[in-house]
């Protein structure tokens, strides 16, 4: 439920969020329990009470499950004239359409107002870079909310969804293969009979640091150069890289991921 505000974000006067299974209630409860005076948690039998009150409804079951939610009796029905924000992977604004409206030709005098969106997991500690597009007619005013919604957990970009599969994966997937690469780091240091709590933060606090030279205004590949000295260690590090096939690697599997991210909406 949202009320104005006089700043640019919109007054979140409460959040009613649903999950699948009892269990999951109780932990969502646990982790909010200071914030419970704003917070309703309710399982998925409640689903279309938690919308039927809301203005704003995140849809955020994995993709898979889709078709079982919107099957739900009036779940559809209930959904239509709301803002929804959609962050499940790979479905597009069109499919987001497709579900709401079951088929039937969409209003053009109140099109469906849909943002699709990738946050990524260090929203946990608002530190996530969130891709977002709006469906073609959803208002300026809901584009506004969506970006404060998600610059409250990071930094939020609005791009064009045709470029939104390849740019998703790049912010919600790469990170795994970044972790991949620190967990091969810390496997040299173990058999060269160092632990791996004794040297993960340095690794990862140094990986960071060096990260954050790049948009400071150093291109990737001259801070590679720079640091690779000659006849030093770098460099033979990264000629065995190289023999590897790492750096291709890199794009064939984030490609990979593109293609999937692209099939989704229609599985
Ligand atoms: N993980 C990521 O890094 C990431 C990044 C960007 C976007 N996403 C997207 O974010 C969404 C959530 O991903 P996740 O990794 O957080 O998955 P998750 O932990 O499985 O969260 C999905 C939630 O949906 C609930 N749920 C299942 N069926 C439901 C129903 N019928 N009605 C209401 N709630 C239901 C689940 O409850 P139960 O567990 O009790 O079944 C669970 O709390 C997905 O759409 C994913 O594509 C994820």
């Amino acid at each position: 439920m949202l009320e104005p505000r006089s700043d640019n974000g919109p007054h979140v006067k409460h959040l009613t969020a649903t999950v699948g299974t009892e269990s999951s209630k109780q932990r969502v409860e646990e982790t909010f329990d200071a914030s419970l005076h704003r917070i309703t948690v309710l399982t998925k039998q409640e689903n279309v009470r938690a919308i039927q009150d809301a203005n704003i409804v995140f849809l955020a079951m994995k993709p898979i499950k889709r078709a079982e939610v919107f099957a739900e009796p009036g779940f559809k029905e209930t959904l239509r004239g709301k803002f929804i924000v959609s962050i499940m992977a790979g479905i597009t604004t069109k499919e987001v359409e497709r579900l709401v409206l079951g088929g039937e030709p969409s209003d053009s005098e109140t099109p469906i107002q849909a943002v699709r969106a990738m946050p990524n997991m260090a929203a946990r500690i608002r530190e996530a870079v969130t891709l977002w597009t709006g469906s073609i007619g959803t208002t300026k005013r809901n584009l506004k909310i969506a970006s404060w919604i998600f610059s409250q957990v990071g930094e939020a970009y609005e791009i064009p969804e045709g470029s939104f599969d390849i740019c998703a994966v790049l912010v919600g997937c790469a990170g795994s293969l970044l972790l991949l690469a620190i967990d091969g780091l810390l496997d040299a240091a173990v058999a060269e009979g160092v632990r791996r709590p004794e040297v993960q933060n340095l690794v990862v606090n140094s990986a960071i640091g060096m990260m954050k030279l790049v948009p400071a205004g150093d291109h990737p590949g001259v801070l590679r150069e720079k640091i690779a000295s000659p006849g030093g260690c770098s460099i033979r590090a990264l000629l065995e890289l190289e023999k590897l096939g790492v750096r291709s690697a890199f794009t064939t599997a984030i490609l990979a991921a593109a293609e999937k991210s692209k099939s989704m909406s229609s599985s």
